[in-house]
């Protein structure tokens, strides 16, 4: 049904395994692979079927913030290879029948059942119609994105291009959502900047920072959870004040 293909043992092995050093292998890929070995998630991930251990990151946040239900219309920006899709299609129902994920990638991914999938570049200039055309010119419910540019080791400047994939991802949220519905993108820690909290604190009921287990605790990787779109206003395109903030007010963030 979600194109999973687990080995149903459900079992995963515990036992810690140690990479030896070859010599055409770098320090830092022997540890990646040593860590990819020994990470209980990416087993998990093998052994339930899913493409990704990413895939947990969108289940603990949905089990919390109830995202997902059966019916929506579900965009994911950056799905490769494609577990974030996987989970919206077991929690929204989609079927290649009447298909209501619509993700994208720059990168190849794998069809999957109930998945619309477009191998496009994100920042092309045509994007948003390509989306919206695939949505079938109707609004969506939630806007997802957990796209992340490969990192060049220079914090400042993987922070600048994460957060202009992030704010070009809420920009889009705001022309595609329905009314009340909701947008979770991955941004870097070092303080989402103020101007797009405030802007979607303003075109969102909540505003909120997430970092849910499956994102490893010593990844500058979190997540801001944008809830109750208000609906796009002529002054949504204008600057601004917050308008309000969640429980978690992702404002007071500050690593
Ligand atoms: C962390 S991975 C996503 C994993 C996915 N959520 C899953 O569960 O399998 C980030 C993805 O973002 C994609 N990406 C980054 N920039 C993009 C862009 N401008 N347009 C489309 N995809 C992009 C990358 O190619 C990569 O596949």
């Amino acid at each position: 049904m979600s194109g999973k293909s687990g080995n149903g043992s459900g079992s995963t092995r515990a036992l810690k395994v140690r990479v030896k050093t070859a010599r055409r292998r770098t320090t830092s890929s022997t540890r990646w692979l040593q860590r990819q070995l020994n990470d209980p998630y990416v087993r998990r991930a093998k052994a339930e079927g899913y493409r990704s251990r990413a895939a947990y990151k969108l289940i603990e946040m949905d089990d919390k913030h109830h995202l997902l239900r059966a019916g929506m219309r579900v965009v994911d920006l950056g799905a490769a290879p494609g577990g974030w899709s996987q989970v919206c299609v077991e929690r929204t129902g989609s079927d290649d029948a009447h298909p209501r994920i619509v993700a994208i990638d720059y990168l190849e991914m794998d069809q999957l059942p109930g998945v619309i999938v477009l191998q496009k570049n994100f920042l092309d200039d045509d994007a948003p119609a390509v989306l919206i055309e695939a949505l079938g010119h109707r609004k969506a419910d939630l806007v997802l994105s957990d796209m992340a540019a490969p990192t060049t080791g220079h914090k400042k400047t993987d922070h600048l291009r994460i957060m202009h994939l992030c704010e070009v991802a809420a920009e889009f949220a705001r022309d595609i959502l329905a009314p009340g519905g909701a947008f979770l993108a991955k941004v870097f820690r070092g303080g989402t900047e103020n101007e797009l909290l405030a802007n979607l604190k303003r075109d969102f009921a909540q505003v909120m920072h997430v970092k849910p287990a499956a994102s490893r605790s010593d990844s500058v990787e979190l997540y801001v959870l944008a809830k109750g779109f208000r609906g796009r206003t002529e002054a949504a395109d204008d600057d601004g004040e917050a308008a309000a903030g969640g429980e978690e007010e992702a404002g007071g963030y500050r690593p």
